[in-house]
């Protein structure tokens, strides 16, 4: 397992839209197992594939202390609620805001096997589940707000 770099905003990388994951193989684990290690050698709470540069569809979150889902092509199929709260984000340094999500989620998705599953999420982990979902579709927490557009203005990144 290697930590790997870290695509920071301001980087095109960011803004494409991830593909799906096709292959549920070697390749597949291994980019997890880095992104899992990435992410706790950097203290986040979930990382995206795009954040090291990698553009497929692929997410880790840590669920609990010490415990990772890993979230493969992932489709949100149900949401409620509104609750607004701070955020932050791995490629985006030194940066939060409050921005609103929804309060529960559920969405479809994959193991690392290609096995199907379904995923419920409240509160935090939702919007963790959130974030990491836009990042697919390249979009950050910052386009959200109007306190997130004012950080990019004032750092002159898009
Ligand atoms: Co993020």
């Amino acid at each position: 397992m290697a930590v790997r770099n870290i695509v920071k905003i301001g980087s095109d990388t960011l803004r494409k839209k991830s593909k799906l994951v096709s292959n549920f193989d070697e390749d597949l684990a291994e980019l997890l197992d880095d992104m899992k290690k990435t992410m706790i050698e950097r203290k986040g709470v979930g990382l995206a594939a795009v954040q090291v540069g990698v553009l497929r569809r692929a997410i880790v979150i840590e669920i609990e202390p010490n415990k990772y889902l890993e979230i493969i092509n992932p489709v949100i199929i149900e949401k409620k609620g509104k609750v607004v709260d701070s955020e932050g984000c791995l490629s985006i340094p030194n940066f939060y805001t409050d921005v609103p999500r929804p309060r529960y989620v559920k969405i479809e998705a994959f193991d690392r096997n290609g096995n199907k599953f379904e995923f419920e999420a409240e509160d935090y982990i939702a919007r963790c589940v959130c974030h990491e979902i836009d990042h697919l579709d390249g979009v950050l927490f910052v386009d959200l707000t109007k306190d997130g557009i004012n950080y990019k203005k004032s750092k002159g990144v898009v």
